[in-house]
């Protein structure tokens, strides 16, 4: 390691604890991009945003979109020196169902060597090591050995659409550089740093089942009227076979393209235990498509899963009441070269097609992503691999994961730069659920990570 990065790394050790305590403020605002109640949380957290990345030392622009702002920041006082833009987003899920939280979602709270909040790995914690990567970097040395950028979204989660609208009006121009960096994704294991080369894309319907103009009775009127929850029900439990796990929607797996040998073999060769995946989720047996293994079920092909399900009364107690309509939040994540529109229009006619007669069906397309899978070669990707290597004390393993994060496909089309995806989170930091943590050695590491990313690509 240069004698250089040395000093940043003592500088780091030194303010540790003044980090720590800026990525608490990050997450007590509740940027919930979903819920519009939180619309100022989610603008006032853009702001702060702004606000620490230049503190860092950054140039920072607020870009306005129709949807939530878009935070741009950049260095870039190393002419001839190569570009990364780094992106990450502020925004966060939803905190329910808030009963299971140890403490409040936004209250992060230091369990150990875990902080707990909503956000403290996906994305808030680990998009921050970048920017205080680079803060140390300039406050120990006043200049950069590369140029680097930062944009920040406040709608990944949402499936918004203001970033896409954004990289592709800018082709390039502002957000030209050499290489993107991504920390919005887990290591394999702890100890196990990994780089990814493939995400899932995203297909996400909303189906909603419409019978009788209003509740009725279900004694004066069931069996006599057909019932939206027993419709979609029926409608539900013909997506995917249970016998063989397959999607059952027409020309669903057309546009798949099948796992690699190599692929399957280096997926074959990581260790994962069953036994203990499924003593961690609390579940007795694996799902999914037959002839596939768990990791190439939930990297490597497409999926139909229900995630959300209403109808009729929910409260406590029993209510006689033939509800009136019933509705399913329905996500299919797709692998490459599956179109999400096209596989929207498969989903809608399937349904239509099974639709049980007495009752209205409607599919509708909410949002959607491409998958993608990357070419991680290239001396930008060798020095984030032995950046890797030298702070994880590991070589980097090649994985994919059944996520998504849609601006990564845009940037690959758009830019036609490598993408590194280095995740600095772990398989159980339970992102989307509740208690969500971030181990706080690892968002060290991470900013540790990048520095020396930035010092080896500019060496
Ligand atoms: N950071 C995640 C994506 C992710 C999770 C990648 C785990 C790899 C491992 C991201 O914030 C996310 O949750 N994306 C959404 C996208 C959707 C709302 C369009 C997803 O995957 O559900
Ligand atoms: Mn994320
Ligand atoms: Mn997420």
């Amino acid at each position: 390691m240069s004698a250089d990065s040395k000093a940043v790394f003592d500088r780091i050790e030194s303010e540790k604890e003044g980090y720590l305590e800026e990525l608490k403020e990050f997450l007590r605002i509740p940027s919930v991009s979903t819920e519009p109640a939180h619309k100022q949380d989610v603008l006032r957290c853009a702001d702060w945003l702004a606000g620490k990345m230049r503190d860092a030392g950054l140039t920072v622009e607020m870009i306005e979109t129709d949807g939530n702002p878009l935070v741009y920041g950049e260095w870039t006082g190393a002419p001839g020196k190569p570009t990364v833009l780094f992106y990450g987003h502020y925004d966060v899920q939803p905190p329910d169902p808030l009963e299971e939280w140890r403490n409040p979602p936004f209250e992060p709270t230091v369990e150990g060597d875990e902080l707990v909040a909503r956000g403290a790995t996906d994305d808030k914690g680990q998009s921050y090591t970048h920017i205080k990567a680079v803060q140390a970097v300039l406050a120990e040395r006043g200049a950069l050995p590369i140029n680097v950028k930062f944009l920040y979204e406040g709608e990944e989660e949402c499936g918004g659409e203001a970033i896409e609208k954004f990289v592709r009006a800018d082709a390039g121009s502002k957000l030209s550089c050499d290489a993107v960096v991504v920390s919005d994704t887990s290591m394999f294991a702890p100890g196990q740093p990994s780089l990814l080369y493939g995400l899932k894309g995203l297909c996400y319907m909303q189906l909603s089942v419409t019978g009788p103009n209003r509740d009725l009775h279900s004694g004066t009127f069931g069996g006599a009227v057909a019932n939206p929850g027993n419709a979609l029900c029926r409608i539900v439990g013909e997506l995917v076979d249970p016998a063989t796990g397959r999607v059952k929607i027409p020309g669903f797996y057309d546009a798949v393209r099948p796992l690699e040998e190599w692929e399957r073999k280096e997926f074959a060769a990581l260790p994962f235990e069953e036994a203990e995946y499924k003593g961690e989720l609390g579940i007795s047996e694996t799902f999914g498509e037959e002839g596939y293994t768990t990791l190439e079920r939930s990297w490597a092909r497409p999926t139909c899963d229900v995630n959300g399900l209403w109808s009729g009364y929910q409260g406590v107690g029993a209510k006689t009441v033939l509800p009136a309509k019933a509705g399913a939040k329905v996500s299919m994540r797709l692998v490459p070269d599956q179109d999400p529109q096209t596989v929207a229009g498969l989903f809608s006619d399937y349904v239509q097609s099974i639709a049980p007669s007495g009752v209205t069906v409607e599919a509708e397309y909410l949002h959607g992503a491409g998958a993608v899978l990357i070419d991680i070669g290239g001396p930008i990707a060798e020095c984030a691999m032995q950046a890797q290597e030298e702070i994880w004390g590991k070589r980097p393993v090649r994985v994919r994961e059944g996520g998504s994060i849609p601006i990564v496909d845009v940037f690959a089309k758009v830019l036609g730069k490598p993408i590194l995806l280095l995740g600095y989170g772990l398989p159980d930091d339970r992102l989307h659920s509740p208690n969500e943590k971030f181990n706080i050695s690892h968002f060290y590491n991470g900013i540790r990570t990048t520095v020396r990313v930035l010092d080896l690509v500019g060496g």
